[in-house]
């Protein structure tokens, strides 16, 4: 109860033609110039390395990468790393200014850096066979029309990695701070199902993540070609990941 108080809500009130300019307003302005060094101060950054390098979400094969909301390359500076020399690279990110600052530091030519919506992916059906989304679909007012997007560009076989803030204390704090929303795990889960997505395995930092249930929703997801992703479903009057019946996190 008092989470759902202290979250913030605007981005759940916006209507989708204005929430692209709360977040160009927010990434492209001085908020994104210190986006890097948060990440690296609140561990984030060399968190997704170990995860990445550990092969919990293993890369190693992949020849197709999308980073969904890339940012300052948080996430692309380890798959740069992880993954063939001969791999495709497409970093995206819907503020100009956060994909200059990823192209600065990244120093390397392989990634295209790609600006839009990641509602409106402007890539083919089953384009990727990995496709990386870190801190991203809370910035969406419904993450329906966004994972049905990346379930579409997933080639079959591929595979999805998304973190995201979870309605805890810590969340709570960060969608203030970053002006985003947060998700309950089990409403999140029923989003992905809904959007056509299986849940294959949840993902912890660390054992002391796990342990106290901390570090945000990390997910392994795979398209679910038994319910093809057809995107005609989209008349349901509420996601699920508003709709389901609280079940509270555990922490
Ligand atoms: C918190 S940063 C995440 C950066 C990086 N992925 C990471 O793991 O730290 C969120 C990024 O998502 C981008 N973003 C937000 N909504 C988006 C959308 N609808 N389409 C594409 N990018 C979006 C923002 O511009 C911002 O660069």
């Amino acid at each position: 109860m008092l989470r759902r108080l202290v979250e913030f809500k605007g981005i759940r009130r916006l209507p989708f033609e204005q929430y692209r300019d709360h977040v160009q307003q927010i990434y492209d302005g001085p908020a994104g110039a210190v986006l890097a060094l948060a990440s690296l101060i609140s561990l984030h950054e060399p968190l997704i390395g170990h995860l990445i390098r550990g092969r919990k979400f293993d890369v190693s094969q992949r020849k197709s990468i999308l980073d969904v909301g890339s940012g300052a390359g948080q996430i692309l500076g380890h798959l740069l790393k992880a993954v063939d020399i001969d791999a495709n690279f497409i970093a995206f990110d819907l503020s100009q200014g956060m994909l200059k600052r990823a192209r600065t530091r990244m120093k390397d030519d392989r990634p295209t850096f790609i600006s839009g919506d990641m509602m409106q992916l402007p890539f083919a059906d089953g384009s990727f066979d990995c496709i990386t989304c870190g801190w991203v679909i809370e910035h969406l007012p419904d993450p329906i029309p966004g994972l049905k997007e990346m379930g579409r560009v997933l080639a079959p076989g591929g595979s999805i990695l998304i973190l995201t803030t979870e309605d805890t204390i810590a969340g709570v704090m960060t969608s203030r701070t970053w002006k985003c929303r947060t998700y309950n795990r089990k409403r999140f889960q029923a989003a992905c199902e809904h959007s056509g997505l299986q849940w294959k395995s949840e993902l912890w930092f660390s054992k002391i993540h796990r342990f106290f249930r901390m570090g945000g929703i990390l997910v392994e997801l795979t398209r679910d070609d038994i319910n093809a992703i057809t995107g005609e479903d989209d008349s349901t009057p509420t996601s699920p990941a508003d709709s389901t019946p609280d079940m509270a996190s555990s922490r």
